[in-house]
């Protein structure tokens, strides 16, 4: 199943559970929220208030995006605030097994995201724990960046792993992700595509950029 996931880092933040909303009616699989601590990554956006606050105003599984430090002090916090997906980086801690038993401990779903200079052999032993992974398809921070194409044999690499082991696990893309780079992640092996700007634009409804973006997907 091929899902679009929108980021709400590029909503409205003056309307945001309208935003919400209008995704879910739009037919979104999932929403991602982006939280940044301003240490992993150059940029502070939003924390376990705003995972709150999106649970109140849909029933969509929401994914909390960790591109922090120190996930392991806030998984609790993200799990008790509403998220259903806990994504937390390889690059920052060397305990990734215990954290991922930390988030299913939790009841919810870990998933790890890999900037595009970490390879994927480093998931190698705890990918068959994995219920999704997270290509970044740019270097994480902030929205509106361009595709990296070079993350596509990646994807394709991690793909056949999964199919090889008949892994239950998501391949999700996020950065770039609009009309003319989802049938390249879809074709490499994605099935989660998040998209921000391309989504919550200034010029088109949530509905038309929805439309869009599912148009794109290879049928
Ligand atoms: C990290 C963020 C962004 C966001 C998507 O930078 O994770 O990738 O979700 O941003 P767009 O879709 O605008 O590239």
């Amino acid at each position: 199943m091929i899902g679009i996931v929108p980021s709400i880092l590029s909503a409205d933040f003056t309307r945001l559970g309208e935003q919400v909303r209008e995704a879910e009616a739009a037919g979104a699989t999932r929403i991602q929220i982006d939280v940044m601590d301003g240490h992993f990554v150059p940029n502070i956006t939003m924390g376990p208030a705003i995972v709150e606050a999106v649970r109140g105003c849909t029933k969509l599984p929401l994914e909390a995006h960790l591109m922090i430090t120190n996930p392991e002090e806030f998984v609790a916090t993200f799990a008790k605030a509403g998220a259903d997906i806990i994504i937390v980086h390889q690059e920052v801690t060397p305990h990734l097994h215990r954290i991922v038993q930390q988030i299913k401990s939790l009841g919810k779903k870990a998933a790890i995201a890999l900037t595009p200079s970490t390879p994927i052999i480093l998931l190698e032993d705890i990918l068959p724990l994995l219920d999704m992974v997270l290509i970044m398809t740019v270097n994480p921070g902030f929205g509106g960046q361009d595709f990296i194409p070079e993350m596509l044999p990646k994807i394709e690499r991690l793909r056949h792993i999964i199919t090889e082991h008949n892994f239950a696990c998501d391949i999700e893309v996020d950065g770039g992700i609009h009309e003319a780079t989802i049938p390249l992640a879809v074709k490499a092996g994605a099935n989660m595509l998040v998209a921000g700007s391309a989504v919550y634009s200034k010029h088109e409804s949530v509905e038309q950029t929805m439309t869009r973006l599912k148009r794109a997907i290879p049928q």
